[in-house]
């Protein structure tokens, strides 16, 4: 689509948020709003892309800014929403064709409707396409007033009268624009309304007075067009993005139990026959595989998760692999690149980091261990601890395959624990234990018959 190109409106204030955040950075089903809104936009493959920015301009550039960065122009002081269409002219400058505009709020907009605005904009060869909808409740939104079958303008809910507020067809602040003209059409609108602001809208009476034509396309599902003004308006197109993506899960085989109580951001991929129990959080770039079940408490942040594996309650897993078949929790704390094989046994408060955790080895209960590298089959005893920092800097241990750890040892790293070694119970090892050989260091038992009694008779 050559002669395409889009627009985003992203700087105003969101002042109903009550956010010191920009509104469109906030998060919907873990994404920015506004990024939802540009992936629709790509799926059009525009010419270019413009984002108008202007509250908190550098933390929106910075959020969008990598490969795919968007043109950026920025809106000092943000005078509505035509004033805002009006700052992309000398980047449109050249421009021809289409131009679709988007509200950096409105991220349920979909492709397929997106595709629909072009080829009706195009087809009937109109000046202005307007995207509405009918609702039930029109609150808060401009109203699409018609005489007979055409668009005659838009009324905002702040300006309109008593009999215009009853109209339940809405403007959803999507529209496709012919570029022939348009800016000078944007400069005759007057800031003549209630809130003093030059409103974009206005464009419709100003080119139905021209005598161009001005189309609409109704959309079928009005949700789809729901923006997001407040907190609440926030949760509810949250709940929708959520509701969509376990309905998609559950489709393709994933068992959720009750899904309003999973929370599953958009991009998560499962596998099927995999059993999701009620409040569980798995957010961002996760994917778990097929046959696994993770039970009510878990968070997981951008973690991979093999077949198989089971997750017992609340735990927490952010940026982690787990292998085939591996069992975690409940209550164990897995972060920062642990890498658990297959088979594996990671059980109550146990906490790893940065650390490989060989096929089939188990630490059962109260362990730590960070920065290691533990082989295959190695037994980790309750109250282990690798203390891997020396306040300075950070240490390496090492456990080769086969070796076992009795309980409450403190693993002093750098160390190595040779292959099939054992380390008695309660030591401390400060030098490395070669393989096959058993390290000890507790102090020997010493018992003090009649102690107690005799300290009662003094
Ligand atoms: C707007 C429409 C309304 C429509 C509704 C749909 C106007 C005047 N009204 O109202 O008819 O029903 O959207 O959701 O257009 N923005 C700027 N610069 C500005 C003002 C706004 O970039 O100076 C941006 C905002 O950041 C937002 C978008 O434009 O992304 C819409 O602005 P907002 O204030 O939310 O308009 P609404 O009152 O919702
Ligand atoms: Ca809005």
């Amino acid at each position: 689509m050559s002669d395409l190109h889009i627009v985003v409106l992203a700087a105003g204030k969101g002042t109903r948020m009550k956010s010191a955040r920009a509104k469109v950075l906030h998060h919907v089903a873990g994404r920015p709003m506004i990024e939802r809104v540009l992936a629709t936009a790509s799926s059009i493959a525009p010419r270019s892309t413009t984002v108008v920015i202007g509250h908190q301009a550098d933390a929106v550039r910075e959020a969008l800014s990598g490969p795919q960065s968007p043109t950026f122009v920025v809106q000092e002081p943000q005078l509505g929403t035509a004033h805002a269409l009006l700052t992309t002219e000398p980047a449109l400058r050249d421009a021809r064709g289409t131009l679709v505009l988007l509200s950096g709020d409105a991220p349920l907009l979909t492709a397929a409707t997106l595709k629909t605005l072009v080829d009706r904009h195009r087809n009937t060869g109109a000046a202005a396409t307007v995207v509405s909808a009918v609702v039930e409740n029109p609150h808060g939104y401009g109203r699409i007033v018609r005489s007979g079958e055409q668009i005659a303008r838009i009324v905002e809910e702040k300006d309109a009268t008593e009999a215009e507020r009853d109209i339940c067809e809405i403007n959803s602040g999507i529209y496709a624009f012919a570029l022939e003209g348009l800016f000078d059409a944007v400069r005759s609108i007057a800031a003549e309304n209630a809130q003093h602001e030059y409103y974009l809208p206005d464009l419709v009476a100003i080119f139905r007075r021209q005598g161009r034509r001005v189309e609409t396309v109704v959309v079928s599902d009005p949700e789809e067009i729901r923006g997001i003004n407040s907190r609440s308006e926030l949760a509810a197109v949250s709940r929708i993005v959520r509701h969509e993506k376990t309905a998609a899960l559950m489709a393709a085989g994933v068992t959720i139990e009750d899904p309003g109580a999973a929370y599953i951001d958009a991009d998560v991929v499962i596998g099927a026959d995999t059993i999701l129990h009620p409040g569980v959080s798995i957010e961002g770039n996760t994917t778990i595989g097929s046959g696994c079940e993770i039970h009510s408490g878990a968070r997981i942040v951008d973690s991979t998760i093999g077949d198989g594996v089971t997750v017992f309650n609340h735990c927490v897993i952010t940026n982690t692999r787990l292998a085939d078949a591996v069992k975690v929790g409940p209550f164990a704390h897995l972060r920062d690149r642990a890498d658990i094989r297959d088979h594996a046994k990671v059980g109550n408060f146990v906490e790893i980091k940065k650390t490989v955790f060989g096929a089939r080895s188990k630490a059962n209960h109260l362990a730590y261990l960070g920065d290691a590298i533990v082989g295959d089959d190695v037994n980790i005893g309750a109250g282990t601890i690798t203390c891997n920092y020396d306040g300075v800097k950070k240490h390496q241990t090492t456990i080769e395959d086969g070796a076992f750890i009795g309980s409450d040892t403190q693993l002093i790293a750098p160390v190595t624990i040779g292959r099939g070694a054992y380390v008695g119970t309660g030591a401390t090892i400060r030098k490395d234990v070669p393989a096959d050989a058993l390290a000890v260091s507790a102090g020997k038992q010493r018992n003090i018959e009649h102690w107690v009694s005799d300290r009662k008779k003094k």
